[in-house]
This record gives structure tokens, sequence and C-alpha cells, in this order.
């Protein structure tokens, strides 16, 4: 019998739902990846965040096909997001960077596919982010998502993804995209916790009835904030837990959530698995999300990495 899943869902304005709560699997290596699917499936998630730069697609799917075909979960149980890698940006190269995607997730269709950033680089074979002999990234300038959009579009018409959306876009970039849409976005995917509350972002996506989705909720501990502070040990978070009886990352995963986010937090721990799905059972008080918005330094985590896009025309942060 398949197992039964009561988490919260958002409604996209397409009308699809999308699980609140999700998988994210940066980072997961491609033979850890079947184990972490699997183990989240148990725990109740229904929601796997992925992409073809995380190089685990093809584990993910294998855990998909397993789980179905043990009678945990029907496919149409599962939300499944994945998101073209910025050097399939340019509109001839999106099916084939889809393509790569679908095929590596054995699936028929995806639920939600994403264009991963507005910066797009150029295309060398096996090279995510090509750069040249002095190590710098090859951006491409000449490649406009708006044009990139209107591929993903026909995606949709096709069957192949159910809906579709933007990630790391700013209000500017979103407006251009609404401009020309037949098929509105129905997600953007930023970066986004008390650290980084993006407070104008996520009220203009809102407004446009575009569900936001909060990556990095835990300030991204494994990777990006070398050096830099550790949100999981704010002084204010770990106050806000005991108050509430709940770990430091139950509150920063239910942060997003009470602000009408969705979360997917990375992990391959079946015990934290478990311990993020329970942010259901509580809810932060007004005042609290307010002692959260104050912690606001407008860091991003992942700084380091868009360093390297400074230049670009679509660099989304300027
Ligand atoms: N669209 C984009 O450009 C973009 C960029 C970054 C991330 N993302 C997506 O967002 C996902 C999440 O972001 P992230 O991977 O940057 O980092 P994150 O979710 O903020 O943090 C993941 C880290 O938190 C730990 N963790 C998870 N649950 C915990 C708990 N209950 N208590 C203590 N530690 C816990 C994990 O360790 P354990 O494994 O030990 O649990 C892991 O080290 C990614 O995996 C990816 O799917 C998207």
């Amino acid at each position: 019998m398949a197992a039964q899943n009561s988490q919260a869902c958002l409604v996209l304005s397409n009308g699809m739902k999308m699980p609140q709560m999700g998988l994210g699997t940066w980072m997961i290596k491609p033979h850890e990846a079947v184990a972490a699917v699997k183990a989240a499936i148990d725990a109740g998630y229904r929601h796997i965040d992925t992409a073809y730069v995380y190089d685990n697609e093809e584990q993910i799917g294998q855990a998909i096909k397993e789980v179905i075909a043990e009678g945990k979960v029907k496919r149409e149980e599962l939300f499944i997001v994945t998101k073209l890698a910025i050097q399939y940006l340019s509109p001839e190269r999106v099916r084939e960077g889809f393509y790569k995607s679908l095929k590596m997730l054995q699936l028929d269709y995806v639920d939600l596919y994403l264009i991963h950033s507005p910066t797009a680089v150029q295309y060398i074979e096996d090279h995510p982010l090509p750069t040249n002999e002095k190590g710098e990234l090859l951006i491409d300038v000449d490649v406009d998502y708006v044009d990139t959009w209107k591929e993903m579009e026909k995606l949709v018409d096709e069957g192949l993804t159910r809906s579709i959306g933007v990630s790391n876009f700013n209000e500017k970039q979103i407006e251009r995209v609404l401009h020309v849409a037949k098929h509105k976005p129905v997600n953007n995917q930023i970066e986004l916790n008390p650290y980084f509350i993006r407070q104008q972002l996520v009220s203009f996506c809102q407004s446009k009835g575009i569900v936001v989705t909060s990556y990095s909720s835990l300030g991204a501990p494994d990777k990006a904030s070398e050096g830099g502070p550790d949100i999981l040990s704010d002084p204010v978070v770990k106050a806000m837990g005991e108050k509430y009886n709940r770990s430091p990352a139950q509150i920063l995963l239910r942060y997003p959530v009470n602000r009408g986010c969705a979360v997917i937090p990375k992990s391959l721990n079946p015990e934290h698995m478990k311990e993020n799905m329970k942010i259901f059972e509580f809810e932060l008080s007004a005042e609290d999300v307010k002692s959260l918005d104050d912690l606001n330094i407008n860091l991003s985590q992942l700084k380091k990495f868009w360093i390297t896009f400074n230049d670009h025309p679509h660099y989304p942060f300027a």
C-alpha cells in the first residue's frame, strides 16, 4: 500500500499542488543519492529537488523507480523538480538540456522545470562551468533568458514538464519573463534565510502568484559559509528553539514556511529528515518571524560562487 503523506502543499498558479517540504540534493554524491531519496520517501517527503549540475539525477531516478516498484508511492504522488543548466540556456540547446535530465531521471515527465539561473555560460561539452586557461569563467552575454523561456514553454505544451519556473531571478528579470509569457513562471527558487531575507523579492513574487522556494535555508553549513557566520548557532535562533522546544534547524525551516514559501533542506541523515518534516507541527508567532527578519544582513552564503558572475549582464544581484 502507498505510504500516507500528510504534509502541507502550496497551490501553484497553474492549479498544481507542490509539497511545501522537499529534499534538497546539491552535494549529494551519486553513491549516496539512492539511499538519501529512499530515506526521504520513508520520512514522508514527496518533493525532490535536483538539477543537471548536481550530477545525481541518474541515482535519484533509480531511487524513484525502486520506491514506485516497492509500492511505497505512486508517480503522481511525487513532485520532481530539476533545472536547466546554464550552459544550455541558448534557445537551441534547451531541449537537449531537458532531455539529458529526463533520460537520467528515467521519467516520462517532471513536475517542475526551472531555469537554474539567468546567467548563461558558453556551451562546451562536459564542462558545467567552462573556464579559459586563466581560470576565468566563459560567460555568454548573447543569451537572453526571455528567449530561453519561450523554449521552456514548449516543454509544457508537449507534456514533458507539468510546470516551469525560474531560479535566482530578480524582480526585473521576472517582469521581463511575465511580459512575454504564455505560461507564467509558477516558482522562483532563491537563497533565503534570516541572514538574507529578500523581503522585496518575496513580496513581489507573491504579488504575481509566483511561489518562492527557499534554498540554503539552514545557511548551507556544509559548504558555502567558510569563515562566515553559522546561522544554526545564532543566539536568537537558538533561544527561539528553546522557547518552542524545537531544534535551531526546525526554527530556520519553519521561518520560510511561515512566510508562505517552500523549503528544500539538503540532508543525508534520516534523523534530520524526520526532524525537518516535523516543522508542520508548530508555527512561529508573527513577532518571532519579525525577530528572525531583524537578523537580516543581506548576506549570501553563496557569495563566493556568485562573484564569478559579477560582470555578467544578467547578474541577478546588480
Ligand atoms: N537553485 C539554486 O541555485 C540552488 C542553490 C543552492 C541550493 N539549492 C537547493 O537547495 C537545497 C538546500 O540548500 P543547501 O544544500 O545549500 O543547504 P541547506 O539545506 O541550507 O543545508 C544543508 C546542510 O544542513 C544539514 N542539515 C539538514 N537538516 C539538518 C538538521 N535537522 N539539523 C542540523 N543540520 C541539518 C545537512 O547535513 P546532513 O546531510 O548531515 O543532514 C547539510 O549539511 C540544495 O541541496 C539544492 O537542492 C538550489
